[in-house]
């Protein structure tokens, strides 16, 4: 059997420096490693099987590809239950993933994700309205009340009342522990998982995460006497979850209902947010991609139809770029075999993980030449895999929500540039920073309001 470059796996202090490494100069960190290993290679461990490190599409395919019985994901995504549970989507295998990615789809595409476009685009307007002339502002908090808004929107159906403002308000500063390089250590060092009261990060997170806890019970507990007597119209996803039945005729517990809704509230709305922060930066940064996207957009006249800016090619490109320069989710969810399997032509017994880097993938100069600059035209001149171009994952785990991310970053771009002409604060490059388990822009990142149209 040909030989698959191997890294032995260190441990003690050299173990803990190389994984802060990794949380705080995340790219850095991925880059030495592609630059010493190359695409595919093992990091082998003393007492537990070696996990395997890639960033080639032959061996990305095969594991999307893999039949679902061969690879297995929830087990792996256990250290993420700390924020959504033990019944989370994420920690779902096999049959119960399957049902419940079949009973969540539609209601992120097609038609119910067409009835969103109004909603996202009065939110935009409403949270930007607030921007003042020549007023420098963050821009993170402001795209994250958007995605949030949408989001909450979404699941719950709902967008006003004290629960709803009290629970928005809970969701941010739950996320907030984890919105610096150093804070997003909590996550990766259990160690540092240490409850000593309200004024400790960690003791904070729990407080914050039972409130929250306390508030959606209360919920699930009024909408299912509100359905019980039948007066309920909601047509929303929490809706959706609270009439399923299993085959034996059984509902969803409390409990579950609790860690899908956070699942959906969470996922949904971070990873958008930065993906937002990125896509402003990079227009205002490159005047020549402000300009062409503003010449398209004013193609459609005024009052454009929302599919109309949904198919518009350049804004498109302008988004695939900006999602493979720096993809917010860095790796796909670790794939761990539990049956004997061929990966690239080896031949692999099961409990190995494959860790698959996004981020190297995107930057691999035999698709994408010169791939440290941004450019959207390589999204017009060629249709790129899904081996080949993975922001959203692949395979039976893809990303659940990214029709949603894909309409509101375009209807979100559209809306703004039709009201405002912005301009960055700083005409310094920026690089992106670790954000709990994404890479994201720094939390500093301003711009300002040169004018308003109109
Ligand atoms: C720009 C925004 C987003 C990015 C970059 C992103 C990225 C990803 C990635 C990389 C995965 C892992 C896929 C894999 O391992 O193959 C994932 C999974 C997931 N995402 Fe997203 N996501 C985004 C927005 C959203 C939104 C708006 C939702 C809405 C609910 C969402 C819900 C989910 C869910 C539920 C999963 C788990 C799917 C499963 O395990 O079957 N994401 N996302």
């Amino acid at each position: 059997m040909r030989q698959i470059p191997t890294v032995k796996s260190t441990s003690g202090l050299l173990l803990f420096i190389r994984r802060l490494n990794a949380i705080l100069r995340p790219i850095n960190f991925m880059e030495e490693r592609k630059r010493k290993y190359g695409d595919f290679y093992q990091i082998t461990f003393k007492n537990s099987p070696s996990t395997i490190m890639v960033s080639n599409p032959q061996a990305i395919e095969d594991i999307f590809t893999a039949s679902p019985d061969k690879v297995e994901v929830g087990r792996g995504n256990k250290g993420l239950s700390f924020l959504v549970g033990d019944n989370s989507l994420l920690l779902l295998d096999g049959k119960a993933h399957k049902n419940r990615r079949r009973l969540l789809m539609p209601s992120f595409h097609g038609e119910s994700l067409q009835e969103c476009s109004h909603k996202i685009v009065t939110i935009t307007k409403k949270v930007c309205d607030r921007w003042q002339i020549n007023k420098p502002f963050k821009v993170r908090p402001y795209m994250q009340e958007i995605t949030l808004r949408v989001i909450l929107n979404v699941v719950f159906g709902i967008d006003s009342g004290a629960k709803y403002e009290r629970l928005r308000e809970l969701l941010t500063k739950l996320l907030e522990t984890f919105n610096s390089p150093l804070s997003s250590s909590l996550i990766f060092f259990p160690v540092l998982q240490k409850d000593w009261g309200k004024f400790s990060p960690w003791g904070r997170f729990l407080l914050l995460k039972e409130e929250i806890r306390q508030l959606i019970y209360e919920e699930i507990e009024e909408r299912r006497s509100f359905l019980a007597s039948g007066t309920s119209e909601h047509r929303d996803i929490f809706s959706l979850l609270l009439l399923t039945k299993d085959e034996n005729g059984e509902g969803m517990t409390d409990e579950e209902l609790h860690d899908e809704l956070l699942t959906l509230l969470f996922a949904g709305h971070e990873t958008t947010a930065s993906a937002l922060a990125w896509l402003f930066y990079w227009i205002h940064y490159l005047p020549e991609v402000e300009d062409k996207l503003r010449f398209e957009l004013d193609s459609l006249g005024e009052n454009p139809d929302y599919k109309e800016i949904n198919n518009l090619a350049y804004l498109d490109a302008v988004i695939s770029e900006t999602l493979r320069i720096y993809p917010i989710v860095s790796g796909a969810f670790g794939r761990r075999i539990i049956k004997p399997m061929s990966i690239m032509g080896y031949n692999f017994e099961p409990k190995i993980d494959f860790f698959i880097s996004i981020y190297s993938l995107h930057h691999r100069e035999d698709l994408y030449p010169n791939s440290k600059q941004f450019k959207p035209e390589r999204f017009l001149q060629k249709t790129y895999s899904p081996y080949e171009y993975i922001p959203f994952g692949g395979g039976n785990r893809r990303c659940l929500g990214s029709a949603l991310a894909l309409l509101e970053m375009k209807l979100v771009i559209a809306t703004v540039l039709s009201r405002f002409q912005l301009e960055l604060v700083s005409k310094r490059p920026m690089l992106p920073v670790r954000r709990g388990l994404t890479i994201a822009p720094p939390a500093s990142f301003k711009i300002k309001v040169k004018s308003k149209i109109g």
